[in-house]
């Protein structure tokens, strides 16, 4: 590992890719999603007409994915499949909801830890996921676990989904929320898990831009990182694009 790398996994709706993005501004480091990746396998499986019910097929099925990442300082994570960019067709209910047949696949956990530990080795790197500080990246620079009650979570959503004037009660997204979060922490491979060395923050009563703030100075005073000012438009342009991407989950 040539460069720092830090780990930040926790469960759906606890604000990680906000504030993976403003950290990696922060410090000047490359961000990776690797929900997207997981998205990416499951869309293409899907456009495959792959049994999503059925492991082996989905085994078979990635091996004709061709998938390919492409990291930015500034943008949103580019993700294609082949030559189609689907940066934005991962974001869809349908594919969220298909997501844990294709991510408790064991042949796509290796897969795609592969890729995503390559892409570390050039360091320097802010990773989102569920799995990265156990089990990607163990010997990461810096973990950070973050987590909000199921509660909170799904008051976000709610008014979220209210917002586009998608007629949910809270019930019935606070359920949405616990389901996810029992397929993410019961997944046999890479189930969603605090690292024993991971700082544990709690996102409930903070801002995306507290929280982050309080990871950059840990980057700080921990592994002497130096800071850059935020370019106020590329952060404007990562808060739009954050908020269009939860419009479309
Ligand atoms: O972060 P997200 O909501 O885009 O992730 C989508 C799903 O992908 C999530 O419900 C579980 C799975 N996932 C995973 O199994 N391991 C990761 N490192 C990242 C995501």
């Amino acid at each position: 590992m040539s460069g720092n790398i830090i780990t930040i996994d926790g469960p759906s709706g606890a604000g990680k890719s906000t504030i993976a993005r403003l950290v990696a501004l922060r410090l000047g480091l490359r961000y990776l999603d690797t929900g997207a990746m997981y998205r990416a396998l499951t869309l293409h499986c899907m456009l495959a007409g792959t049994h999503l019910d059925n492991p082996k097929e989905i085994a078979e099925a990635i091996k004709s994915a061709d998938l390919s990442v492409e990291l930015s300082l500034h943008g949103p994570m580019r993700v294609a499949l082949g030559d189609n960019d689907v940066t934005e067709k991962i974001r869809t209910q349908e594919v969220t909801r298909n997501i844990h047949y294709v991510a408790d696949v064991m042949e796509v956990r290796n897969y795609l830890v592969e890729m995503q530990r390559k892409i570390g080795e050039a360091g320097n790197l802010v990773t989102e996921g569920r799995d990265q500080g156990t089990f990607v990246f163990p010997n990461a620079s810096l973990k950070v676990y973050m987590f909000a009650t199921p509660e909170v979570r799904a008051r976000r959503r709610h008014a979220e989904l209210k917002a586009r004037g998608t007629d949910t009660s809270y019930e019935e997204v606070l359920e949405d929320v616990s389901k996810r979060d029992y397929l993410d922490m019961g997944r046999e491979l890479g189930g969603l898990k605090k690292a024993l060395d991971a700082v544990e923050l709690d996102t409930s009563e903070l801002s995306p831009e507290d929280v982050a703030e309080s990871i950059v100075k840990l980057a700080k005073n921990r592994l002497k990182m130096q800071t850059r000012k935020i370019d106020k438009n590329a952060l404007e342009a990562a808060r739009r694009e954050d908020e269009e991407r939860r419009k479309q989950k």
